[in-house]
């Protein structure tokens, strides 16, 4: 017999695995939200019964195929470009007279709106000469956005309130006008780069320690005791003097010692 709804059983081994993999908390509460995520995945896979797919997605051979698809179908991917502007603002008049190529790491940049929100940015001030020019790596969980990232093709919708002067500079239109998108311009784009990182990762393989750290709205889906650990981690891929930008309506539970909060959200790392 197929089972109409997510049985209870299989969300609570889901949301286990996905809490002890990857940190992301998923309480009774979102039991619905999660079902239709699964949903899409059983679509796709043309499975009808949820403890079919289950069995599936948590067999041996699928564990580097549908449970990497399972995973990307449950992580909430919202975001868009200039989000929470007053961080871009501040980031305008922190790197005005920097004089050097600051390197940027943009934690849980989702589809990359942020990413090239920050390219932009970075891009004006080494035209303005605030700057001399400028690295930024983009880092999620998820591979399927971090394809769309990397590919850097989004609605024209999707950039309809930035100011025309950027649109002209940074954005390529389509050919095809009846598919109205833009494609991020290739002189831009080649300051990117764009890696899968798993923030419950022991060591995230950084080689050098970045000056900006932009983690917005990513510690919001983790328990306190994990948004402390991803915190230390952070810190420690920070340089000194370096700046750690969290989304509005997060803060840390604890004041990591490194670290002095200079507005709300945002957080420079001591030089000592
Ligand atoms: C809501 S988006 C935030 C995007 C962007 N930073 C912003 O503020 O607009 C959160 C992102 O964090 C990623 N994420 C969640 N848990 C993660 C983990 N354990 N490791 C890496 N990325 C994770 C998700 O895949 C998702 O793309």
């Amino acid at each position: 017999m197929h089972t109409t709804h997510l049985p209870s059983s299989i969300f609570r081994k889901i949301s286990s695995y996905i809490q002890d993999n990857y940190g992301i908390q998923l309480p009774p509460e979102k039991k619905t939200m999660v079902e239709g995520r699964i949903r899409k995945r059983m679509k796709d896979t043309g499975i009808q019964d949820f403890t079919d797919y289950f069995r599936f997605a948590f067999s041996k051979a699928e564990e580097k195929k549908e449970r990497i698809q399972l995973v990307n179908a449950i992580t909430t991917n919202k975001t868009h470009f200039f989000r929470e502007s007053a961080h871009f603002d501040f980031l305008k008049s922190h790197l005005s007279n920097h004089g050097g190529t600051p390197s940027v790491w943009s934690a849980g940049c989702s589809t990359g709106e942020e990413v090239y929100t920050l390219a932009i940015i970075l891009s004006e001030l080494s035209k303005q000469r605030s700057i001399i020019d400028f690295a930024i790596t983009g880092t999620d969980l998820s591979t399927r956005v971090l394809d769309k990232a990397a590919n850097g093709v989004y609605p024209e919708a999707d950039i309809a309130k930035l100011p025309l002067s950027l649109k002209q500079k940074y954005f390529l239109k389509s050919k095809d006008r009846k598919n109205k998108t833009v494609k991020l311009a290739p002189a831009l784009r080649k300051k990117l780069r764009f890696k899968k990182l798993n923030f419950m990762d022991s060591y995230y393989g950084f080689t050098a320690p970045f000056d900006i750290i932009f983690c917005r709205n990513v510690l919001i889906y983790f328990d306190k005791t994990t948004q402390t650990k991803v915190l230390d981690k952070l810190a420690m891929n920070l340089a000194k003097g370096g700046i750690l930008i969290l989304g509005h309506s997060e803060s840390m539970p604890i004041l990591n010692p490194a670290l002095v909060q200079l507005k709300p959200t945002i957080y420079q790392k001591n030089l000592n």
